[in-house]
């Protein structure tokens, strides 16, 4: 089997996150996000367990996530609700054309960092895929991400965890960012003998 290594770290430094202000409102095919979720599926997982649960939100499913996400924040928030955070959490949401939950299904065969660990090789599968077809999206751990209660809307259970939310748009012609790295020198230590 043979890759072109060039196109592979072109493709891995080109994947950006993309944000909802960046979107243009134009819907992805639903195509694109059925090939986002079958390379997730291709991440690696110690044991098999294949621990990624994700849930497609679209069109009228985006507005179901933008008012749970207010409602779950007005029940947590008290008798004070911070209006600008409720107003983001309402709006932003309705900025993308598809939301994809990010769940963890704990198998307690192997340990929890390992689960974590499968998911964010799925997720990075989804998102290599979206920056190949030009999607725009980004991980999100804002929101509801942290609390306990929203786990039953994803449909995981209290042992599972949910891991945030990927938001997908198209973006803006002008908007794939330039992405920056620190030399990977100082994060690497060889030893030859
Ligand atoms: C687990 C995880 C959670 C993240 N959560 C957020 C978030 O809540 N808000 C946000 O603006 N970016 C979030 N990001 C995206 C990072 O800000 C982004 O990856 C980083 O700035 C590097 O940019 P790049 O993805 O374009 O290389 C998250 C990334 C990861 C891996």
């Amino acid at each position: 089997m043979t890759f072109d290594p060039v196109q592979v770290s072109h493709l891995i430094k080109n994947r950006r996150s993309i944000f909802p202000k960046n979107y243009s409102g134009e819907r992805v095919a639903d195509e694109v996000i059925m090939e986002m979720l079958e390379n997730a599926n291709w991440a690696p997982t110690h044991k098999m367990t294949e621990p990624w649960r994700f849930t497609v939100f679209c069109d009228e499913g985006i507005e179901s996530f933008a008012d749970y996400q207010a409602e779950r924040y007005l029940k947590s928030a008290g008798k004070k609700p911070d209006a600008d955070r409720l107003k983001k959490l309402k709006s932003k949401p309705l900025m993308c054309s598809h939301i994809i939950s990010i769940g963890m299904k704990r198998n307690k065969s192997v340990p929890k960092m390992e689960e974590v660990a499968a998911v964010a090789a799925a997720v990075q599968n989804m998102h290599l895929t979206a920056t190949a077809n030009g999607v725009g999206c980004y991980w999100s751990t804002g929101g509801v991400t942290y609390d306990k209660k929203a786990k039953a809307f994803f449909e995981l259970g209290d042992k599972d965890l949910l891991m945030g939310f990927l938001y997908i748009g198209i973006p803006k012609a002008d908007k794939w960012p330039i992405g920056k790295r620190k030399s990977i020198d100082k994060k690497v230590r060889w030893i030859k003998k």
